[in-house]
């Protein structure tokens, strides 16, 4: 069953973004759109997009233990240059999962307390920035976040921001902080090898 979704929240909501609006907008978002899961069973093995460890806090994904894992298809974005800078532009079809654990240190073997996701899906016209965003509950379902909570915050990727090397350069980074390519991101074993051509 669909419902109508309210598209953004008004100037003083997004005004107000923050750790405390997370919580408040994640129970606000869109729950009755019927969409494909775009998670599949196997995400767990995605490659890691970086090895530091994000434990410390970041506004919108708080001080919790944070796992950012890439499909295939977004591990093969390469950026282009223009006008002397890079600019990303991931696939169709890329995905992007962060798993949020509950604290910084969560118990071996403890699941992720939620997932936040980015697909990317240009033609879809629920895509902001061209990437739909969606949270996932354990054992719940995707939903997508219709709101403009995500993507305002992750537009700063594309511009100089406080988080890892800042952007300092001011590259298009098609809305993605950690980047496969960044000095501390890990190039994965299959990354590492030769290029076969
Ligand atoms: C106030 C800022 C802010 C908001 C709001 C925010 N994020 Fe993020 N997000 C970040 C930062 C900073 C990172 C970089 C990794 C880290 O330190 O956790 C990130 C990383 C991610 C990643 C890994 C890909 C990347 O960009 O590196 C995903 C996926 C993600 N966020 C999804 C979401 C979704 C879905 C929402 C909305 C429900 C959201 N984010 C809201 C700041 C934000």
């Amino acid at each position: 069953m669909r419902r109508s979704c309210p598209r953004r929240p008004g100037p003083l909501a997004a005004a107000l973004l923050g750790l405390a609006l997370l919580a408040a907008a994640l129970g606000a978002s869109c729950r009755g759109r019927t969409r494909p899961a775009y998670l599949t069973p196997d995400y767990g093995s995605w490659r890691k997009t970086t090895e530091l460890l994000l434990d410390y806090p970041v506004p919108g994904h708080m001080d919790r233990l944070r796992v950012p894992r890439m499909n295939e298809l977004g591990w093969s974005a390469r950026p282009r240059e223009e006008g002397g800078k890079l600019r990303w532009d991931f696939p169709e079809g890329s995905v992007i999962v962060k798993e949020v654990y509950a604290s910084r240190n969560p118990a071996p073997g403890e699941a992720p307390a939620e997932l936040t996701i980015m697909v990317k899906a240009p033609r879809d016209p629920a895509a902001q920035g061209g990437w739909l965003w969606l949270t996932k509950a354990p054992g719940g379902e995707e939903r997508l976040f219709e709101g403009s909570f995500c993507v305002t915050c992750h537009a700063n990727a594309n511009e100089r921001h406080p988080y890892l090397d800042g952007n300092p350069r001011e590259e298009f980074r098609d809305y993605v902080f950690l980047l496969p390519a960044l000095p501390a991101a890990s190039p994965g074993p299959a990354a590492a090898e030769p290029d076969a051509y």
